[in-house]
């Protein structure tokens, strides 16, 4: 039953990822709103960079992409950007934060965060079908006030 509803999804899986419709299967993590997870991506130089905060804070937007980063790991723009409900992930968290970090764009394409963003789209459609749908909070704009590592 589940596989046939997302079956169904399918189509709005290649429209989020034009360039790389991809059957490969991938794990959905949850993460609860409120929690505290770790980031994780693969930069541009090939080092595996960290970051740690809240599910669901408010950095704002960003001024190098004019992004809206206000409820970090929810799949889709910001608190309200288009997504097949709230879900928030781990793999949503990781592609929101290296996004904000290296002020990403284009989606798949981008150097630094290109593989993050292709981990998270069978989140942004499968996420609230995998029990990872959330309440989004309401947070005053914050930006973060550390920096990832990245070894
Ligand atoms: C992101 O953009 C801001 C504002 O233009 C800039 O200060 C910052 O250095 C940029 N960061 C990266 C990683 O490009």
């Amino acid at each position: 039953m589940q596989s046939f509803l997302f079956l169904g999804l399918l189509p709005l899986l290649a429209l989020a990822a034009p360039s790389e419709p991809s059957l490969e299967k991938r794990a959905i993590t949850c993460l609860k709103v409120g929690s505290t997870a770790t980031a994780t991506w693969k930069n541009s130089a090939g080092k595996t960079c960290k970051w740690t905060g809240t599910v669901g804070s408010n950095f704002g937007t960003n001024s190098g992409n004019g992004g809206d980063y206000s409820c970090n790991g929810r799949c889709g723009a910001g608190c309200s950007g288009a997504s097949l409900g709230n879900a928030y992930t781990q793999d949503c968290f990781s592609h929101d934060i290296c996004s904000w970090f290296n002020n990403a764009s284009g989606g798949s394409s981008d150097a630094n965060c290109g593989a993050a963003y292709d981990a998270a789209v069978d989140d942004t459609v499968g996420g609230v079908l995998a029990g990872c749908g959330g309440t989004n909070p309401s947070n005053a704009a914050s930006p973060p006030k550390t920096s990832p590592t990245c070894s």
